[in-house]
């Protein structure tokens, strides 16, 4: 399955009663392995979390660190910006010139790569001593 079907199918489930904006997000593991994730609300507002970081949390989970690919998905009117949050997130297990596709349910389509959403991202590479 393709990564835009993946992010598809795993936006259905996302718990979003609060925002009604329900997102789901698919990442190519460099096993080859996609992990997925949706956006997950909390009553208490701040307290929600995006799909892009559910899909990383079952990447570490699944064991694995390296992204390959990534796709967002949401029925927004443009490819959907992941947030400032998630970009940094994304920046952490990714290589600038990692592919992203950013979607609308609409059948739109933005291809862009992780460095090109956050240039200049603070990396683990900063910190050579640690
Ligand atoms: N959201 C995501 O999950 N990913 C994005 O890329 C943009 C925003 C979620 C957070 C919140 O649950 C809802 O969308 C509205 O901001």
């Amino acid at each position: 399955m393709d990564l835009v079907s993946a992010a598809t199918e795993v936006r259905a489930r996302a718990y979003a009663p609060y925002s009604r904006f329900q997102v789901g997000a698919a990442l190519l593991g460099a096993s080859g392995a996609v992990h997925v994730g949706c956006n997950v609300e909390n009553a208490a507002y701040p307290e929600g979390t995006c799909a892009e970081a559910g899909a990383i949390a079952a990447m570490i989970a699944a064991g694995e660190t390296r992204i390959a690919a990534v796709a967002v998905i949401a029925d927004s009117p443009r490819p959907v910006p992941p947030c400032g949050g998630c970009r940094q997130k994304l920046a952490e297990f990714a290589d600038p010139d990692t592919p992203v596709t950013l979607a609308t349910m609409a059948g739109a389509r933005l291809e862009t790569t992780v460095g090109a959403l956050l240039p200049g991202a603070f990396r683990p590479d900063d910190m050579p001593d640690t």
